[in-house]
Parts: structure tokens; C-alpha cells; sequence
């Protein structure tokens, strides 16, 4: 043992230095669990503050006789601020989708002659078909509408 007094500090926090990394299954416990709570929690409230728009009406979109096949519609759906896109891929066949990327929101353009959409940021590829990634860094589908012909007009459903 050294004579010089211990400095004031110690007393204050009185933890020896061999103590401070020894951590007891209590306090192990405590904080797995506050963690698994906090992340639980989180999940649980992405809904709330991060709310999905939902739209509750029909939309009329279009006249068939606008569109040739092969031709397209922008639109807006589920809210203003979103872009949709309609394309009519034959003479019955008509589909919508969400016209923002799923990589990083650049807004996709429709190629007929090979069914697909093409996102030009950074090349990224989806069947007009069914929205699934052909190519490139997006990571999942292009959101697809429900679309229903009524009479000669199209209209795009709530899913
Ligand atoms: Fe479409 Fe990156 S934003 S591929």
C-alpha cells in the first residue's frame, strides 16, 4: 500500500478500477431486456408515426379509347403526392403501378417493346407484367393497384 491519501474523487465514486468491468447477470438482464423493449416498441409504433397512405375510394383514371396499347397514363394514387402510372399492355389488359422506384424514388419510365419499366438512376429493371426487379439495386417489386374495367372507363380500386 502507497501512503499518498486517496484523491477526493474516490470517495465520491467509491468503485475500484477491477470492479468497473465486471458486469452482474442482473445488470446483463436489465439491459437485454430494456433493449428488447425499446425495439419491440419501436416496431410497434412504426405503423403510427410512420403511416402508410391508404386510399378508400375507386379513382377514375382513364377512357380506354385514350390509350393505344402500348400506350401509358401518369396519375396520381394513392394521394396527390404520389405518382402512379397506368399502361395498357393489350387491347383488355391494363395495369398500375406505383411509378416511384423502389430503390431510392426516381420515377420509372414504360417500354413497350419489352414490357418493362426502366428507373434511369441507376438502372434498375420491372416486368410490366407483374412489377417483379428484372435488374439493377432495387429491392423489391413495384407496388401494383387493383385495376377494374367499368363500361369504358378504367378505374383504379383500393387493394
Ligand atoms: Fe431506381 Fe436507383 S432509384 S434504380
Amino acid at each position: 500500500m502507497s501512503d499518498t491519501p486517496a484523491p477526493n474523487w474516490k470517495s465520491t465514486f467509491p468503485i475500484r478500477q477491477s470492479d468497473e468491468h465486471d458486469v452482474s447477470r442482473r445488470q446483463f438482464c436489465k439491459v437485454a431486456c430494456c433493449s428488447a423493449l425499446a425495439v419491440g416498441g419501436g416496431w410497434l409504433a412504426k405503423d403510427k408515426l410512420f403511416p402508410q397512405p391508404k386510399a378508400t375510394e375507386p379513382n377514375l383514371i382513364a377512357r380506354v379509347e385514350e390509350l393505344p396499347v402500348g400506350g401509358y397514363k401518369l396519375f396520381a394514387y394513392p394521394t396527390e403526392h404520389h405518382p402512379a402510372i397506368l399502361v395498357r399492355l393489350s387491347e383488355s389488359e391494363f395495369v398500375a403501378y406505383s411509378q416511384s422506384c423502389t430503390h431510392l424514388m426516381c420515377p420509372v419510365h414504360y417500354r413497350h417493346e419489352k414490357r418493362e419499366f426502366y428507373c434511369p438512376c441507376h438502372e434498375g429493371f420491372f416486368s410490366a407484367e407483374d412489377g417483379r426487379v428484372l435488374a439493377g439495386p432495387p429491392p423489391r417489386s413495384l407496388p401494383r393497384f387493383p385495376v377494374e374495367m367499368r363500361g369504358g372507363e378504367i378505374w383504379v380500386t383500393p387493394a
